[in-house]
């Protein structure tokens, strides 16, 4: 395995019906090395197929064409060795936030002894700061908190591959910085490759290593790659006031507008032959 290619996304399609029966190409030849330890933020405008590469990477959505591979092997399906993090944590309400995270935890470490699961549950917490509210409901937790318990259960899997679609898109901003934090914290230490798809061009500069830009649908494909070369641990006050995070943002910006031109165009070339 080379560690450049350690997920590699080659000629990805994925054709969902509309309703008149016909397949339509959502995403089509989408193609994506992703190195050991990366974390590759996915961009795009609404709609434009991002969760649908995201849940073809994670097994979820069934591939139409095309192939995904991760540490050598061709995916199928689910597996543990990739975790997902949604907007929405879903965590059964019957349960603590410790049971919550057990459930995974019992299932993918079959042969693990009892407190061997428990020292994993309680260190998944304890990293997303819940170390004092493991027992609570979750009706007691905040949205926040929540959210923290949903990343406690992907991370306790000691998934390859970690996949984020828009985490923080449900949260007021200061938690939102409070867990992109809590995240890139986790990162740090266990160096999981890792897929953020987000629609706020902050968080992306502010955490990922490179940033995909996905072009506008249907027939999405990778539209522009960006490089953020920023030193790690990242401080964001020295961030933001650095030329080279201008430039980024420029960047991401300008592709964005250009993606949105293109569509008003074929919009209007479609009125014209109807
Ligand atoms: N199960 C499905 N059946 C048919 N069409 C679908 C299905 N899921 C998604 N789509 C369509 O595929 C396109 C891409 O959807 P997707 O959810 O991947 O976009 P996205 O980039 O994640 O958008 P957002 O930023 O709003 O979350 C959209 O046009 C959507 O309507
Ligand atoms: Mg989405």
């Amino acid at each position: 395995m080379h560690e450049d290619k350690y997920v590699e996304i080659f000629n990805l399609v994925k054709a969902y019906p509309n309703p008149y029966g016909d397949d339509i190409k959502v995403v089509d030849g989408f193609e994506l090395n992703i190195k050991k330890g990366e974390i590759i933020g996915l961009l795009g405008h609404s709609g434009c197929g991002k969760s649908t590469v995201l849940t073809m990477l994670a097994g979820l959505n069934e591939i139409s064409d095309g192939g995904i591979i991760v540490d050598s092997r061709e995916i199928s399906g689910p597996g543990p060795d990739r975790s997902v993090v949604f907007q929405s944590p879903c965590l059964l309400p019957w349960l603590t936030a410790y049971g919550n995270v057990m459930l995974g935890v019992e299932r993918v470490f079959k042969h693990a002894t009892k407190a061997q699961r428990k020292v994993i549950v309680e260190y998944s917490l304890s990293v997303v700061g819940l170390a004092d509210s493991m027992h609570k409901y979750s009706r007691e937790l905040s949205g926040g908190m929540q959210q923290r318990v949903g990343i406690a259960r992907a991370i306790a899997l000691k998934p390859k591959v970690l996949l984020l679609d828009e985490p923080f898109g449900r949260l007021d901003s200061l938690t939102r910085m409070d867990l992109q934090d809590v995240i890139l914290g986790i990162l740090d230490r266990e160096k999981i490759t890792t897929m953020l798809v987000t629609h706020d061009v902050d968080e992306s500069i502010y955490m990922c290593d490179r940033i995909c830009m996905m072009t506008n649908g249907p027939h999405a494909k990778v539209g522009k790659l960006i490089d953020v070369d920023f030193q790690r641990p990242r401080v964001r006050s020295e961030m933001i006031e650095h030329p080279k995070y201008y430039d980024y943002r420029e960047q991401i910006l300008s592709f964005l507008d250009e993606c949105e031109l293109e569509k008003e165009k074929i919009a209007k070339q479609k009125a014209k032959v109807a």
